[in-house]
């Protein structure tokens, strides 16, 4: 009888052994997949994708979380479902960019500028560190609002292109722009076609990078207010609009020469510039019908902050004004 309740005991003390060992196990396995597998597990993440609508009032961000597993999250949506987890992913990593504001708050306002010390490329390099081959630039602590290519007209005006790059490459950056510069050089010695050029641009910068906006400059004019923002707007916009050589003001109402800009939209509206303006004058004005028959209106800065410098230069040779361009 006494031996029997003995070996009982000792039943009861090994079932209960075995199930403390199991439960162990259950454990150890339920909390290898819930760290493993989790949906929401904020280390698994390996890219996220930024973009932005420029012309909204309101920029609006989309940002994709793609996991390891090939599965994509939209972070807005996340946000609302999963609040509190996404929100400490962006406090333990800082991987998704706010977009830039609005106006940048590294802007100076109006701007010293003259021509008279030589400037060289070594001096631009040096000024720019941020600078990336080609040309490119991007804000590293904010998604640009706009995608910005600059084209400029060009042929034998080294020392102008010199100026252009020691005064814009800065100020642009201080725009807080996502851009790329476009040197368009006419080839051989032929009478010169500034709008043709402009075309050839806008094809060859949309063959390298999605840009949203083009600007088109004349090598040599340089604005004095960096609050000039080179960036398209929801009409084409003339930026070029208070020449110290006309005076500080438009030298007729339908001018639209020297810079302007024009979001990829509005340039295929007009189905681009004239390409049989040969020599010099009439194309811009052509410019501005086309924009005008397609029911556009230009914008433009106050002349206060659209003031700008032209460097001084001869006509060039094979330039020469066009008899035609009336
Ligand atoms: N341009 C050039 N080489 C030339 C002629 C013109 O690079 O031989 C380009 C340059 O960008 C220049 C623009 O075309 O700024 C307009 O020409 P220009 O400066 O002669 O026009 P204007 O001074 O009358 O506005
Ligand atoms: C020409 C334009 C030029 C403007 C200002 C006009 O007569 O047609 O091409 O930009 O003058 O110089
Ligand atoms: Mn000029």
């Amino acid at each position: 009888m006494q031996e029997s309740v003995l070996l009982n005991v000792g039943f009861f003390t090994k079932s209960c052994v075995v199930l403390v060992c199991l439960c162990g196990v259950h454990l150890i396995v339920a909390l290898f997949f819930y760290l493993t597998e989790s949906p929401t597990k904020l280390t698994n993440y390996r890219k996220i994708q930024l973009d932005s609508d420029i012309f909204a009032s309101k920029t609006h961000r989309t940002a994709v979380i793609q996991y390891d597993n090939g599965t994509e999250a939209d972070v807005n949506k996340l946000m609302y479902s999963k609040g509190s987890v996404i929100k400490d992913a962006v406090e333990e990593e800082p991987a998704v960019l706010e977009s830039c504001p609005e106006t940048s708050t590294l802007l100076v306002g109006p701007m010293r500028v003259e021509f008279s010390e030589p400037v060289n490329l070594d001096m631009v390099r040096k000024d720019n560190p941020q600078l990336v081959k080609g040309g490119r630039y991007k804000p590293n602590d904010c998604v640009a609002l706009q995608k910005v290519a600059i084209i400029i007209p060009f042929r034998n005006r080294d020392e102008h292109l010199k100026y252009w790059f020691h005064y814009l490459h800065p100020i642009l950056q201080r725009q807080q722009l996502d851009y790329g510069i476009y040197v368009i050089q006419q080839d051989g010695e032929g009478t010169f076609n500034r709008a043709k050029l402009l075309n050839v641009g806008y094809v060859e910068a949309l063959k390298e990078y999605d840009y949203d906006c083009f600007v088109f400059s004349d090598v040599d004019i340089i604005p004095m207010d960096d609050r000039n923002t080179y960036k398209c707007s929801s009409q084409p916009r003339h930026l070029s609009v208070s020449m110290d050589k006309f005076g500080f003001r438009l030298p007729y109402k339908q001018y639209f020469g020297g810079v302007s800009a024009m979001s990829k939209e509005q340039f295929q509206k007009i189905n681009g510039f004239p390409n049989n303006y040969w020599g010099w004058g009439g194309e811009d004005d052509d410019i501005f019908n086309r924009l005008v028959f397609r029911g556009m209106k230009i914008s433009r800065p106050s002349g206060d902050i659209g003031k700008c410098r032209m460097i001084r230069h001869s006509r060039d040779k094979k330039n020469e004004p066009n008899p035609q361009r009336l």
